[in-house]
């Protein structure tokens, strides 16, 4: 009987109709890689997935896929404005030059902007667009591109919003900066009081600064009014109304924070079971005796100066180790071997694997940790750095700093990463820990969907959503009770005072009287 109920309520659950659902990704390699995560989940679950991205994005994202792809144009304007964004954060990186300096907030929101404007004047990609009939749609969160939220709008669909951090101001998730330190910042969660009140200013002040940049420099509504009647939210405002947030960050090797219900924690969208290597790669691989150790750190070393990549190829021939590096051409140095396409994901489940340097990107850090390799980090931008923070903070691995130290040092610390048994097996605790989860992360991604198609999202939102910064961090309270507090501590100074001073009269006035 109870297994009869059981397999009804299967029967029910499985019975939500097939939904057509669009990817909007940025046209970002690892950004792309986590929706189609989900997409993956989705389309094997009977859904029929879509992604709406730029001609120009050439990418391997799709690769094994049934998400079928349409493309939208780009004006040569456009496409220079993401060039200008990639430009400048490789000066960011490798000439030291400053991020508000050389202005890369404004120049995120530019490329996004341009990305927008693209996808929303295609006319040809917005009529095919309409005649799919999306259910709902996944929008990139990425700080300073809401305008992409315009497309959804257009399309009448619900919007999910996914990033590997999505901020408590566009989410309506509570601040929690006494133990959630800041994405770019590099506090642990076990902070100081100095740390946590420098953390409170960061984590609010960057909020704050997107909303200024969204202020100053507001989507021209008037250019989608002949698409989207209804667009007279100011963009900063749409994503607030997604039904679902996907955020691929995870409590175990990152750290525990309180969710609302909309919010769900999805780390590790883009790992998976390993895919057998191509005959050449399982040969390098299965031939070292002492192990191989991995190195990616993304697309960034193609725009790195040429003597980094000498100064990590004499690092990596010292090793007693093979070495698989992805770099822009394949090449065999010995016991290093560099190939354009690195298939990270089964290489770092390869048994002979035992380090992964990374430059520590979301995919490639819970790759590892999915695998249990222990991980160097070599942050080069962005959430990096914390990551980097994580790996130490947790003992499964170590972080090393390659634009600034010498081959030595880089060579010691992953001598010394390799050598020390507590990393390894705190590693593969983690990795445990994450296995032994009853969804897979991208089963939880696709569940949230499927719930929000059937019932919607109304009963998961909390009111926060809905709040102006200032009732969100409760800085009205805090202050109206430091307001109070003074009064009342005036009241009883000007009180205690009173009574002083009539005592003392009093005590002059009888004094007096006696003399007289
Ligand atoms: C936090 O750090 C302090 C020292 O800075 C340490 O004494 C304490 O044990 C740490 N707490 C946790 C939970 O790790």
């Amino acid at each position: 009987m109870v297994y009869q109920v059981f397999l009804l309520f299967v029967l029910a659950l499985s019975s939500t109709h097939a939904a057509n659902v669009l990817l909007i990704p940025l046209p970002a390699h690892s950004h792309c890689l986590e929706m189609v995560g989900v997409a993956n989940e989705l389309t094997k679950r009977g859904h029929f997935v879509f992604a709406y991205v730029p001609a120009s994005f050439k990418t391997h994202c799709f690769d094994d896929s049934d998400v079928k792809v349409i493309h939208f144009d780009m004006t040569r304007d456009q496409e220079k404005t993401a060039e200008d964004f990639q430009t400048t954060t490789a000066k960011v990186i490798f000439e030291g030059s400053s991020v508000i300096a050389s202005g890369l907030p404004l120049k995120i929101h530019n490329f996004c902007e341009s990305q927008c404007y693209a996808a929303m004047n295609a006319a040809g990609g917005l009529k095919k667009l309409q005649s799919l009939r999306i259910d709902i749609t996944l929008v990139d969160a990425m700080p300073m591109c809401g305008c992409l939220y315009y497309i959804p709008r257009f399309l009448k669909s619900p919007f999910v919003s996914v990033a590997s951090y999505i901020s408590e101001s566009d989410s309506g998730m509570p601040f929690q900066t006494n133990t959630v330190p800041f994405i770019l910042g590099t506090y642990t969660n076990n902070m100081t009081f100095p740390q946590r009140f420098l953390n409170h200013l960061t984590t609010v002040g960057a909020s704050v600064m997107v909303k200024v940049i969204d202020v100053l420099y507001p989507v021209d509504i008037t250019k989608f009014k002949q698409h989207v009647p209804t667009a007279d939210i100011v963009d900063t405002k749409l994503v607030q109304e997604s039904v679902l947030f996907l955020e691929n960050s995870d409590s175990v090797l990152e750290y525990p924070k309180a969710t609302y219900p909309n919010f769900i924690r999805v780390g590790g969208l883009t790992t998976r079971p390993i895919k057998p290597l191509s005959n050449d790669l399982e040969q390098f691989m299965s031939q070292s005796k002492n192990g191989v150790v991995v190195v990616s750190f993304g697309s960034m070393l193609k725009n790195a100066p040429p003597d980094l990549f000498q100064k990590l190829l004499e690092v990596f021939e010292n090793l007693n180790h093979n070495v698989i590096m992805a770099y822009d051409k394949n090449e065999n140095y010995g016991n290093v071997k560099t190939v354009k396409w690195l298939p990270q994901n089964d290489v770092l489940g390869h048994p002979n694997t035992v380090l992964f340097v990374s430059h520590c990107g979301k995919n490639g850090f819970f790759e590892g940790f999915y695998h249990g390799v222990p991980i160097i980090c070599a942050p080069l931008n962005g959430d990096g750095y914390s990551t980097a923070i994580k790996v130490k903070y947790h003992k499964v691995g170590s972080s090393v700093d390659i634009l600034n130290s010498d081959a030595n040092e880089i060579l010691k610390i992953i001598k010394d990463t390799l050598s020390d048994a507590s990393i390894r097996k705190n590693m593969k605790k983690a990795s445990a820990i994450f296995h032994s989860a009853p969804f897979t992360p991208q089963e939880r991604a696709a569940n949230a969907i499927e719930h929000v198609l059937k019932f919607g999202g109304d009963h998961l939102k909390p009111v926060s959503s809905k709040m102006s910064l200032i009732a969100h961090t409760m800085l009205d309270i805090w202050f109206t009770l430091f307001l109070l507090t003074s009064i009342i501590l005036y009241i009883f100074y000007r009180l205690i005072r009173g009574c002083f001073t009539c005592i003392f009269s009093k005590q002059n006035t009888t004094r007096k009287k006696k003399i007289e």
